[in-house]
């Protein structure tokens, strides 16, 4: 039954926007007009996350509204999946595609989490089911099975171990066996299979955002002579890789802004990762050449909103599968 919130709350104050330090800081990455006109939302978010005690989580690829103006804490599928393990709010709301909110839920059982909206997917986890992954053990019946999290609940029933693209190659090591079925994202899975002397079985999927960038973009950017640092997200397909001066996930690629400060940097990955740093570290020019994750799109200011008012959409996930599931994330997050 979905609580009333009209008489726990003060009615709303309004506020006038006045440019601060942070506004000057936050303009570098939308004009003060654009986060005028959030202000009102992002100051209801506030006030009903209070009332739900409700934590909020994003992902890296978040819009900066998003990112900087609700959420509590945020980071890549790693972060996200630790930090929903530790977190003593009763109510996640995770800002990021079903997967994440199915991981929460996987690890929380006991807490509500909520997605804003149930239709942001991801093209890795519809590339793989469960019952692929029943025929791929029946195949190589001596293979452990490693599955990254952007999978399903099912499918992670099914597999040994979880990773993640920032302990990947942690994860495929830590294992005895010298063969290994890596599933499903055969980039990341050819990355890894580059850095280890295990043979790893890999399957067909590809994430749709990452595996459009193309070595001759990169090329293309380095040309006329300016110096530019490119960091790719492991995702990516091998020749862009090659291209690349570094390649981590998310958070791996902001550890490294942060630890080396080049003056001009090309992401190449989702876009709104770039937007979100150049808060952070003004003094590095951003090249942008990105696309943009249709699915982690779908969340807005406007559906965090309505998420918190009539707490919707709770992700349910069948507790003997989630048993399964947790079993493979938690080996996942003993090893790194
Ligand atoms: P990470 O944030 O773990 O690098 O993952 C990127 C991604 O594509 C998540 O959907
Ligand atoms: Fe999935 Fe790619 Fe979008 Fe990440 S960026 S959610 S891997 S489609």
């Amino acid at each position: 039954m979905v609580e009333r919130l009209d008489d726990t709350l003060a009615p709303m104050e309004v506020s006038v926007f006045e440019p601060t330090a942070e506004s000057s800081a936050r303009q570098r990455i939308l004009p003060d007009e654009e986060w005028l006109l959030h202000q009102p939302l992002i100051e209801e978010i506030q006030r009903l996350k209070v009332a739900r005690k409700a934590v909020i989580l994003a992902h890296n690829y978040q819009t900066p509204e998003i990112f900087h103006g609700v959420a509590d804490l945020s980071g890549d599928s790693l972060a996200l999946a630790r930090l929903a393990a530790s977190s003593e709010a009763q109510v996640i709301v995770m800002c990021g595609v079903h997967f994440m909110a199915e991981t929460a839920k996987i690890l929380s059982p006991e807490r509500t989490v909520l997605i804003p909206d149930l239709a942001a997917g991801c093209s890795l986890a519809d590339s793989i089911t469960g019952a692929d992954v029943r025929a791929l053990r029946e195949q190589y019946p001596d293979a452990p099975v490693v599955t990254y999290v952007n999978t399903s609940a099912e499918v992670k029933a099914e597999s040994d171990v979880c990773c993640t693209s920032s302990n990947a190659l942690e994860v495929v090591e830590s294992l005895s066996a010298e063969r290994v079925l890596f599933l499903p994202d055969r980039y990341l899975g050819h990355w890894v299979a580059g850095q280890t002397s295990k043979e790893l079985i890999l399957w067909e999927g590809a994430c749709e955002v990452h595996e459009r960038f193309s070595a001759a973009q990169i090329r293309g950017l380095r040309e006329g002579g300016r110096s530019l640092k490119v960091l790719a997200h492991p995702e990516c397909p091998p020749d862009v890789l090659a291209e690349a001066d570094f390649v981590g996930s998310t958070s791996g690629m902001i550890n490294h802004l942060k630890r080396t400060l080049p003056a001009r940097v090309a992401l190449i990955t989702e876009c709104s990762m770039s937007d979100n740093v150049a808060l952070e570290l003004p003094q590095i020019e951003f090249v942008r050449p990105c696309n943009l994750c249709p699915h982690m799109k779908r969340i807005t200011l406007e559906k965090i909103r309505d998420t918190l008012l009539h707490m919707r959409y709770e992700v349910q996930v069948e507790p003997e599968l989630g048993r399964r599931a947790r079993r493979a994330v938690e080996r996942m997050l003993a090893i790194g």
